[in-house]
């Protein structure tokens, strides 16, 4: 604590509290002291390590916030500036990050997500996107470092209604976001937060792939299913899920990524389409595996199926028992359907497991 406060503290701010720096306050000479003399600002700096302990936290420059993660509120400021290289390599384990890009009405599922992921030993290498300040401030204050914004922040008011133009221009920023973390250098497994964990997902990335990514099909396929993209539909395209992706940093990874943000912006929103990033997503993926400038891996269905199986068909969750790793709560739309339906499946944590959350209860 204390050498960090000396290289941190700027010495500018000791004179505003005179009183401190009178000689005769110190035990520890009694020979006036000038505070430019070499002796002088030893003694400084020894009464600056001490006050280090006396001033209350709440009154240090925001700068130094980090430091005071027991006891007093942490203040926000040093947060406000953190960059996402920054705190990417705060976070991440391995050269490996887990994302998910949240705004304040979502905190609730953020730390349902959160105790699945703690409970597999993962949590560690978490970085949540705050999409607003609020979310940003009450990730960093229960965990700090662990939540990074990247202006502009969009507007969250409209960026909630599934189809709306305010959901499409929120769900955008999601290849955006992933894009500057490969371009880091980091591996990043982007989830969205309705999800919940049940086993562990990186024993499932083999090999070497660029992208990894899971189907959002209902249909049952069998348990040995290829890895390979699957073949589009009657209306040619594929339906590939944008909740959860694992990218490596690599060129096609990257590549996949510059497509999907083209794709977005050559396809904007419209009343009539009412598009959300996913189908863009399926362009990017057919388009770069068409000229084989991508290697592709779908993830094993019983391990990560859609919430139009998971949650339909009580039949094959029966006969794939145990092989579940990722359960998503899509095919359904709205926050309290949402909650009840995880609930319902003993799969909403946060009521009686928020202990096990770095975040705690919120
Ligand atoms: C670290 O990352 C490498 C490459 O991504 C992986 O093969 C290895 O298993 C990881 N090690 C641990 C301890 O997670
Ligand atoms: C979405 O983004 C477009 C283009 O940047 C902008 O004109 C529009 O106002 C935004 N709409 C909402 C609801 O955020
Ligand atoms: C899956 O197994 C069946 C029956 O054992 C076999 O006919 C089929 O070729 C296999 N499919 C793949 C993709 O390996
Ligand atoms: C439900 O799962 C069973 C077992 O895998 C499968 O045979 C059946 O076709 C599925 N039903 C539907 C409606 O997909």
């Amino acid at each position: 604590m204390s050498s960090t406060f000396l290289h941190q503290r700027p010495i500018q701010a000791l004179p505003s509290n005179p009183s401190l720096l009178s000689p005769r306050s110190s035990n520890f000479t009694h020979r006036p002291v000038s505070v430019f003399s070499r002796t002088g600002l030893l003694v400084l700096l020894f009464l600056m390590v001490l006050l280090g302990i006396f001033i209350p936290w709440s009154e240090m420059p925001g700068g130094l916030l980090l430091l005071s993660s027991g006891g007093t509120k942490p203040a926000l400021t040093k947060w406000r500036s953190y960059t996402l290289a920054q705190a990417a390599s705060f976070v991440a384990k391995n050269g490996t990050l887990i994302v998910c890009a949240v705004s304040e009405p979502y905190l609730p599922f953020l730390n349902n997500w959160l105790i699945s992921i703690t409970r597999q030993k993962h949590h560690e290498k978490v970085l949540v996107i705050a999409e607003d300040y609020a979310t940003l401030y009450r990730v960093n204050e229960k965990w700090p470092g662990h939540a990074v914004l990247i202006p502009p922040v969009v507007d969250t008011q409209t960026a909630h209604k599934f189809g709306s133009q305010g959901f499409f221009n929120f769900t955008s920023r999601r290849p955006r976001h992933l894009l500057s973390i490969v371009e880091l250098g980091y591996s990043v497994m982007y989830n969205d937060v309705d999800m919940v964990w049940l086993g562990d997902p990186f024993p499932y990335l083999e090999g070497h792939h660029d992208v990894y990514f899971t189907d959002d099909m209902a249909p049952v396929k069998p348990l040995n299913h290829s890895h390979d993209l699957p073949p589009p539909n009657k209306k040619g395209r594929t339906y590939i899920c944008s909740c959860m992706i694992f990218l490596r940093p690599t060129p096609g990874a990257k590549l996949v990524l510059k497509t999907w943000i083209e794709e977005l912006e050559a396809q904007p929103w419209s009343r009539a389409k009412k598009a959300n990033d996913q189908p863009g997503f399926n362009w990017a993926l057919m388009k770069t595996a068409q000229h084989q400038q991508v290697d592709l891996y779908l993830l094993p269905q019983s391990a990560f199926p859609t919430g139009g199986l998971y949650f339909k068909n009580k039949t094959w969750v029966k006969e794939t028992k145990g092989m579940h790793v990722i359960i998503h709560n899509n095919y359904i739309l709205g926050f309290e359907k949402k909650i009840k339906r995880f609930h319902d499946y003993g799969l909403w944590l946060v009521d009686d497991h928020y202990s096990e959350s770095p975040l705690g209860r919120l």
